[in-house]
Parts: structure tokens; C-alpha cells; sequence
């Protein structure tokens, strides 16, 4: 596939740039690469020098495939060396006015239909577009990072960029074996307004003591399952990775972009963590410590043994979706199944709230001896890695441990909670899917292009939209609208395109027609 530009420039010799700059040499086009550190040029084609190298002893690259790789890659020490480029890339510091001012000198060195493009995360592309004299030929080129491992790009286009400039880039991204997704110009653009969802979610719950930050991660690493998987990382894994001093600055970004829009309020913790310089792996310490790499392992983080299987347990199920399905794995579990109309004086009361909490659960019960069990993923017999339970704050500790013991006793690990609107896995699965459905109703993307630049960015199991799909957009409306009556935050509301098509009986990929 030939690309549609002749040269490319790239400014900035960061890390985004040097991906940039090695992906598309890879594709067969010349790159010039300037930065305003006069070292930082030559330093970043070396480094890309020594990555061709690696891969050239694990035979995945020729001697001449190198050879003519490094060929095509030349540095510039003044913006002038663009002059003759058809497309100039902006990877430089994240600043607007210092963004701005690159892009009106590129305009003096360009011709005037030269394509120029911001790999900007969280600022305005239509701000920077606004102080050129062609703005028409302004776009976004949205890079992850690690770029040629990363085979997504947001194409972005502000309201006055021309619908060719968005089909050349694309072109010029499939040409190099990346999958462009064209957004348009709001704020996070798709992926980073998505994953507003998986980390702020999880502080939330973090926040108001529902479980320790391990006790997330696991869950959502192993109580989830979608298409037999679960999410690679866990949030506080993920946000160690990331780095907070990075991923909190996005949060309030995008939570202000939104003129503070509820959905995407940040959590204190955050604020907190990066001002006592708690940031992850890079500093050694996040949520977790770290020793050259690796977690220092911390009796802390450990979840309490299961308690032995209890003897001659009665147990009722609270009637309710999966009443049937609770009822069969009671049995099998062991317990001799309350079959009454109301809990017997010594059953152990099992509820399975879909976005309520134990407590309004247990409306009109003994909440002394409840507890609730998450069913919104496989839950059966010997049909599950771990299964979660939440107690109530008037549960007794004996009652918790009974029910501790007995959903264990198959071998299934079991997460215990505290009372929590949405366990931990209903709660932030039903906000990825609220907030990729916001996505789609603000029209950012294609409900097809929202799923797979989610995949791809993020490494999510399944794009927002098809995760909705898969659990039923009738069960993520009850979730949420649980969510949002037990707790009053407008946060839960479900979106209009998902509500819509709950009721309606539709894919949440559906489009208006
Ligand atoms: N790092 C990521 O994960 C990531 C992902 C997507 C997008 N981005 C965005 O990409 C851009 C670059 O990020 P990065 O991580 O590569 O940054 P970086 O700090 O690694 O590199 C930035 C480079 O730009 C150079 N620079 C600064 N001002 C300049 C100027 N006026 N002219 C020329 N060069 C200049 C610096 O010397 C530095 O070498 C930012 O806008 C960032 O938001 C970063």
C-alpha cells in the first residue's frame, strides 16, 4: 500500500516522536526529525538505530531492511528543514501556547496544503488549528505509546478541517499497519474519554472503603468475564503503570473539558497520591511498592482464608433474576436450600442486587444475616475463579464468615466486601459502558470505531459497546439506575443512546439510521 505523503516531518524527539519517526521509515517514507534540544535528534535516531538492531538479531528485520529503514530518517536542526515535507507531525511538550507558536512557523515553512498534525492527548486540536492561517489543513494524529506497538491512531478533525486531510491520514496509517478510527475534536477524543471509567470508578469504590486496592484488582482481573476474560491489568496496576503524576492530570482534564460533568469526577486519592509523590512504578512506589521491577509482596494486600465450609447451613435465596440459578448452586455448594416464601429464623439470607446495595437489598429482612452475592458474571457451581459477596453494616461477622466458607467451597476464591452500590465488577462495567454510550451519543466516533479504538487502546477484553451487548443493555440500565437511586449521583445516570436502545430492544452498536 503506497502512502498518500511523499516526506514526512516530525517535531518533538520524545518518546512519541521517536515511535513516529520508526513506524513510518518502517512503511517505506522519508522522515526529517527536528527537536529544539540540538542532541535530541541525533539521540532519538540512535535509539531507534539500536531498536532496528534488536530486531535484527531476533531475525525479525534484514541487514538490508535496516539499511534502507535507516536511510530514510534525517534530522533537521531548524524548523526550515521541513521545507518540501507534505505532512508535518507536532509530538512536542504538551502546551498549548508552545504548540501554537509551532504551528504558525511551520505554516511559514510549509507550502500551504501541507498536511500539519498534533499528537496531542488532552488538548484542543481546533485551539491549535485556530491561531494557523489554514486551519482547514489542521488535524489530529493521536499516537499510543509504545507507537509501532500500538496499532491504533485517532484521526482527528476539528470543525474546520477538511474531510481529505482525515482520508489521507488515514490512508497514510493503514499504509503502515495501524488502524485509524476518525473522531471528531471533543475532549479525550474516544480513548482516553473511555477509560474515564475503569481507574476513576475504582478509586470511587477505593474511596468510600468498599474494598482494599488489591482486593479491585483481582476482582476485576478475575471475577470479570467477557468471552472467557477478564481485564489484563487491574486499575491500581494500570495506574502504577501509567503513572499518576500522568493519569490524574487527564482525570481532571476531561472531568473540566466537561464543565464538570458528575460521570467524570475525579477521586481525592489521586490528588493526594501524586502530592506525596506516591506516583508508581517509576518512583518505586504507587499503590504497590516495587524492587527492581517487580511488587514487593505485602501480607496487607492478602485477602482472609476462607473459612471451612459450614456444616447444615440453611440458606434463602432472595427472589430475583437469577433466583433459580442461586438457588442450584446453594445446593451444590452444600447448604440445605429455605424453599419458603420468607427466610426461616435461621437461614442465612442470600440477596443478588443488580446496582442497589446489600442494605436496600435487605429491605423488609434480618440484615443481621445477609449477605449479597454479584451475578452479573458466571457465578455457578465449579464455574468460576472467584466469586464476590458484600455484607451489609448490620451483618453479623459469624453470618459473613458462613457464607464466606460456603461460596467457597467448590474451590472458587471469594472476595468479601463492604456494602457497596454495585459491588465492584457491576459498577465499574456498567460505567464503561455508560461512558463509551456518551461516547456514541455525542457522535465522537462510529459505534463500530468507539469499540475498536477501546480494544486496541485500552487492551479491554471487548470495546464498551459490545461489553454492554454481551451482559444486556437492559441489565446495565438496572444497574445503573440502582446505582443512581441509592446513592443520588447524577455520576450513574445512564446515557441517552444506551437507554434508548435498552428499551428499544437494540444493539448498543446500532446507529440511528
Ligand atoms: N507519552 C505518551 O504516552 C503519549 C501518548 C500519546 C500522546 N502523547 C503526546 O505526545 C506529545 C509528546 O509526548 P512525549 O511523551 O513524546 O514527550 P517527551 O517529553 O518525551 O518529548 C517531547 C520532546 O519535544 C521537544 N520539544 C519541546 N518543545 C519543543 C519545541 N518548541 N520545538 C521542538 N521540540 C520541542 C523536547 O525537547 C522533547 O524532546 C505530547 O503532546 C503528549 O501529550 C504522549
Amino acid at each position: 500500500m503506497s502512502s498518500p505523503f511523499a516526506r514526512i516531518g516530525v517535531v518533538g524527539a520524545g518518546a512519541m516522536g521517536r515511535g513516529i519517526v520508526q513506524l513510518f521509515a518502517q512503511a517505506g517514507v522519508p522522515v526529517v526529525l527536528h527537536d529544539a534540544q540540538p542532541a535530541a535528534a541525533a539521540a532519538a535516531v540512535k535509539s531507534i538505530a539500536d531498536t532496528f538492531g534488536k530486531l535484527a538479531e531476533k531475525g525479525k528485520l534484514s541487514a538490508e531492511q535496516v539499511a534502507g529503514h535507516l536511510s530514510r530518517i534525517s534530522t533537521a536542526d531548524a524548523l526550515g528543514g521541513f521545507a518540501g515535507c507534505d505532512l508535518v507531525i507536532e509530538a512536542i511538550i504538551e502546551r498549548l501556547d508552545v504548540k501554537q507558536t509551532v504551528f504558525r512557523a511551520l505554516e511559514e515553512v510549509l507550502a500551504p496544503d501541507a498536511v500539519i498534525v498534533t499528537n496531542t492527548s488532552s488538548l484542543s486540536v481546533t485551539a491549535i488549528a485556530a491561531a494557523c492561517r489554514h486551519p482547514e489543513r489542521i488535524g489530529g494524529y493521536h499516537f499510543f505509546n509504545p507507537v509501532p506497538l500500538m496499532r491504533i491512531v485517532e484521526v482527528i478533525g476539528g470543525p474546520r478541517t477538511k474531510p481529505e486531510v482525515l482520508t489521507k491520514l488515514s490512508e497514510l496509517a493503514r499504509s503502515a499497519g495501524h488502524t485509524p478510527v476518525v473522531c471528531q475534536d471533543t475532549p479525550g477524543f474516544i480513548v482516553n474519554h473511555a477509560g474515564r471509567a475503569f481507574g476513576p470508578e475504582s478509586l470511587k469504590a477505593l474511596g468510600e472503603g468498599v474494598a482494599t486496592h488489591p482486593v479491585i484488582d483481582r476482582i476485576l482481573r478475575e471475577h470479570v468475564q467477557i468471552d472467557g476474560q477478564g481485564f489484563k491489568l487491574g486499575p491500581f496496576e494500570l495506574l502504577d503503570l501509567t503513572g499518576l503524576d500522568v493519569s490524574h492530570p487527564v482525570m481532571e482534564s476531561i472531568y473540566h473539558q466537561y464543565y464538570e460533568e458528575a460521570r467524570y469526577k475525579p477521586s481525592v486519592i489521586g490528588a493526594q497520591r501524586v502530592a506525596a509523590g506516591l506516583l508508581g512504578r517509576k518512583v518505586g512506589e504507587g499503590f504497590y511498592r516495587y524492587d527492581k521491577g517487580n511488587v514487593v509482596a505485602d501480607p496487607a494486600h492478602q485477602e482472609a482464608d476462607a473459612p471451612p465450609a459450614p456444616a447444615g447451613l440453611r440458606a434463602w435465596a432472595a427472589p430475583g433474576p437469577a433466583h433459580k440459578e442461586v438457588r442450584a448452586l446453594l445446593e451444590a455448594l452444600g447448604a440445605s436450600v429455605d424453599t419458603g416464601a420468607q427466610p426461616g429464623p435461621d437461614s442465612l439470607i442470600v440477596l443478588t442486587p443488580l446496582g442497589i446495595d446489600a442494605t436496600e437489598a435487605a429491605r423488609g429482612l434480618d440484615a443481621r444475616r445477609a449477605v449479597a452475592l454479584d451475578t452479573l458474571m458466571p457465578f455457578g457451581h465449579r464455574g468460576c475463579k472467584r466469586r464476590v459477596i458484600m455484607t451489609t453494616p448490620a451483618t453479623e461477622a459469624a453470618w459473613r464468615d458462613k457464607a464466606h466458607g460456603l461460596f467457597a467451597a467448590d474451590g472458587a476464591r471469594v472476595s468479601v466486601l463492604r456494602d457497596s452500590a454495585g459491588f465492584i465488577t457491576q459498577r465499574v462495567v456498567a460505567m464503561i459502558v455508560a461512558v463509551g454510550t456518551e461516547i456514541a451519543q455525542q457522535r465522537v466516533a462510529s459505534p463500530a470505531d468507539i469499540d475498536t479504538a477501546v480494544r486496541l487502546g485500552l487492551g479491554y477484553p471487548a470495546g464498551p459497546l459490545s461489553i454492554g451487548d454481551k451482559l444486556g443493555p437492559a441489565r446495565i440500565v438496572e444497574i445503573l439506575e440502582g446505582m443512581h437511586r441509592v446513592t443520588a449521583d447524577p455520576r450513574y445516570r445512564p446515557s441517552a443512546w444506551l437507554r434508548r436502545r435498552a428499551q428499544l430492544g437494540l444493539s448498543l452498536l446500532h446507529d440511528d439510521q
